[in-house]
């Protein structure tokens, strides 16, 4: 019979203090490696065949913990009903509320948060072994920790289950706000997102970081949402357009900012969605301007509706072919589109072999 006695439990008690420190201070993201090494140097400490952490399935979360000597798993909890688990312990598959010396081959403790049952943490020996109290309060000690943390996993999961939640509603909103200038004018229908897919992909080509290909995607697909205040005889006018009327189609993007800028966006969608239609050499609109005062997610987003444009049919032209639009795009490089812009877009096209 091994004993787990008190010159143990001195070495235990260090262990345990580590293992608290370690486990309390842990990102979510260490948590597991944290978890897996404090398992391991516990068994270890105690001469444990397995030790074994694990959350009771709860709001769809399940984790476990575990640590086997010779890679044996043995059945620990098969025989444990958590629905009748109200005592903290279970020791030799009795449960019970107050530990006694006795020789134990296993050793279950009930990990609780709030009064209720979150979990359970087992240790489960080969041999018959005389556990002391002061090792057996260290455990205790050591199992409250593990609820706690258990505890705080939980809520982490939930918090990062509620953001991804949020990111799918925002991405939906988008898309429906993307949704309703095609109402009104379809033949741009699909043209805001694969604008938004061509404009991140120049802005991955020109390594701007994830703010910027992210920013340009989302403006891309709102760019044209001041259309929808545009009458659709104009917007699907089969002929040329009276100056009037092109007039009154260059306040789409002051349009679009007045309604973006009433939204708190973490990147400056509106502004982009604002300057879409300026160009580097002054002659776009709606303020005519030029060079750096023009953010560099409207040059991309510019250059990618420009592209997207000419492939596709228009109400008043059929669809003039990718090579057009490459072309137009070249030959005003540096002077209407941006000269690195269109440096990515050309060499998208032509060496990546990019398409729509
Ligand atoms: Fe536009
Ligand atoms: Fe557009």
């Amino acid at each position: 019979m091994i004993s787990i006695s008190c010159e143990m439990g001195e070495n235990m008690k260090q262990v345990c203090e580590r293992i608290k420190n370690n486990l309390l201070s842990a990102s979510c993201v260490e948590l597991n490696s944290i978890m897996t090494d404090s398992l391991a140097e516990l068994g270890q400490c105690l001469n444990a065949a397995q030790i074994n952490v694990h959350l009771i399935r709860y709001e769809g979360h399940q984790y476990r913990w575990m640590r086997t000597e010779g890679k044996k798993e043995f059945p620990i909890f098969n025989l444990i009903d958590i629905s009748v688990f109200e005592d903290p312990y279970i020791i030799n598959g009795e449960m019970t509320e107050e530990f006694k010396e006795v020789d134990i081959t296993q050793l279950v403790f009930a990990l609780r948060s709030e009064g209720q049952l979150i979990g359970l943490a087992g240790f489960y020996w080969t041999a018959t072994n005389r556990v002391s109290k002061e090792v057996f309060d260290q455990l205790d000690q050591m199992c409250r920790i593990f609820s706690l943390v258990l505890a705080r996993k939980i809520k982490e999961d939930r918090a990062l289950s509620d953001i991804h939640q949020m990111e799918k509603i925002f991405m939906q909103t988008v898309e429906a706000f993307s949704a309703i200038v095609e109402i009104s004018d379809p033949y741009t229908t699909g043209h805001q997102s694969r604008t938004g897919e061509l404009a991140r992909a120049i802005a991955k080509k020109m390594n701007l970081g994830y703010d910027a290909e992210h920013s340009v995607y989302l403006a891309s697909l709102l760019h044209d949402l001041g259309k929808f205040y545009i009458p659709a005889q104009i917007l699907n006018k089969p002929s040329r357009l009276t100056e009037i009327e092109y007039s009154l189609i260059k306040t789409h993007p002051s349009l679009g900012h007045q309604i973006l800028c009433k939204i708190d966006f973490p990147w400056p969608i509106a502004d982009i969605v604002l300057q879409h239609h300026e160009k580097v050499n002054g002659s776009g609109y709606p303020y005519g301007l030029s060079g750096d005062d023009i953010m560099i997610e409207a040059k991309i987003l510019c250059v990618a509706d420009v592209i997207e444009s000419i492939s596709s049919n228009r109400p008043y032209r059929p669809a003039l072919g990718l090579d057009s639009a490459l072309f137009e795009i070249k030959e005003k490089q540096g002077t209407l589109y941006d000269f690195d812009v269109v440096e990515a877009a050309l060499e998208l096209f032509t060496k990546d072999k990019y398409q729509f």
